[in-house]
């Protein structure tokens, strides 16, 4: 048996729906630098059926998307509730995935209605966090039209459309990262696609994964606020044995071809809305990791500045991932589900073994 601590360049399974073979990311055939331009409802259904639907398919995709961007009026009444707690929004969202679960139809739910109440929910948190009202979806707009329109409470430019479609479509999927074979192995159990998306979300929280965008700006806003010359603040955080976020990636060792489209995205925004500061530093603080590290950024690194150019709060900014990355986590879902076996390694067991027991053993005698 093979030992690969975190599994580092172990083939799980196959996959037809993206790949990240020689550093180049595609999905389903089709370079991400290309497909980037797509519509995201375009990229969904490609990613589902790992083809790209034709004018009719997709124009009755993205009804049917948008018509089911609403909550059940129970899910609503439970949000008002569970949005307002000073939790961390993806704490929230952990729970509105399950609380999802069990206010819809948890047996026959498919993905285009699941994807379309996980895009709702994470508007109406971001909503109810801001103390705004909770808005409807507008049939007229596509999906990302009315996912920022329902959550900033602004019909978004077309420009501003084009960019964040492009960002949602980066984030869509990534073969096999954390959350989404979190999602697969739920999925290899036979559950069902909520309790699946629940796990997702758990292990997209964390630092090393989603939750890295939060951490970014964090750093950002440190060191503008608090005037740090950025070098002496990756200096210190680097004595102290600390991650940059933003910074290295598993499988992108020479660099995150997300990252490049992103970085010019995040440049134009920060222009418009007078950020530029935040991206000089940005800037700063890569040209030291890749000099003295070789270390580039990754998908978290510059989208950052995005979100926040778009006047979302940081802490939100791992739940608009998860909204991204919920279309993967249902591909990946289905195409588990297609040809399941269950996901069940095995471990190198380093533990003291020939030990016998006897009642009482255990307990100290006084
Ligand atoms: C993403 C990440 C978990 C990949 O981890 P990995 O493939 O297991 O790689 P490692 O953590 O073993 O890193 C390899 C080396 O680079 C260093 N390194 C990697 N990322 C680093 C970072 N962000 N800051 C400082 N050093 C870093 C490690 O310390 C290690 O150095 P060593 O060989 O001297 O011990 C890791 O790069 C990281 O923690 N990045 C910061 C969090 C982040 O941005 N996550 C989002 C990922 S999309």
């Amino acid at each position: 048996m093979t030992n690969s601590r975190g599994l580092a360049g172990i083939i799980v399974d196959e996959t037809k729906i993206s790949s990240t073979k020689n550093a180049h990311l595609i999905y389903a055939g089709y370079p991400i630098e290309e497909i980037a331009q797509a519509s995201f409802e375009e990229v969904v259904f490609l990613l589902w059926h790992t083809r790209l639907p034709n004018k009719h398919e997709l124009t009755a995709f993205r009804q049917n998307l948008v018509e089911q961007m609403v909550l059940p009026a129970e899910t609503i009444r439970l949000l008002l509730y569970i949005a307002k707690e000073p939790q961390h929004p993806m704490s929230i969202l952990r729970t509105t995935t399950s609380l999802l679960g069990t206010t819809n139809d948890v047996e026959h739910d498919e993905p285009p209605k699941i994807l379309a109440k996980m895009l709702t929910a994470i508007a109406a948190i971001i909503r109810i966090r801001d103390n705004e009202p909770l808005l409807e979806a507008d049939h007229h707009l596509g999906v990302v039209d009315n996912f920022l329109l329902m959550m900033t409470g602004k019909k978004p430019s077309q420009q501003l459309s084009r960019m964040f479609s492009t960002v949602m479509i980066l984030h869509a999927d990534h073969e096999f990262n954390a959350s989404t074979f979190t999602a697969r192995v739920a999925a290899s159990t036979l559950t069902d696609y909520y309790s699946c998306l629940t796990a997702a979300v758990c292990a997209l929280k964390g630092p090393l994964h989603g939750g890295a965008n939060e951490r970014v700006f964090e750093m950002l806003e440190t060191i503008k606020q608090q005037q740090i010359d950025p070098i002496v603040y990756l200096q210190d955080q680097l004595h102290a044995k600390r991650k940059i976020m933003g910074f290295g990636h598993r499988i992108y060792k020479n660099g995150d071809p997300r990252a490049v489209i992103l970085k010019k995205i995040a440049a134009e925004l920060a222009q418009e809305t007078d950020n530029q500061v935040y991206f000089q530093i940005q800037t700063q603080i890569a040209d030291y990791m890749l000099e003295k590290f070789k270390l580039h950024p990754n998908v978290d690194y510059y989208t950052a500045l995005i979100y926040h150019c778009l006047g979302l709060q940081k802490e939100t900014f791992t739940m608009i991932f998860a909204a991204c990355r919920t279309v993967g986590w249902l591909a990946h879902i289905m195409e588990q589900r297609q040809e399941n076996v269950l996901i069940r390694p095995c471990s190198a067991y380093v533990g003291p073994t020939g030990r016998h027991y006897s009642k009482g053993a255990g307990e100290i005698d006084e």
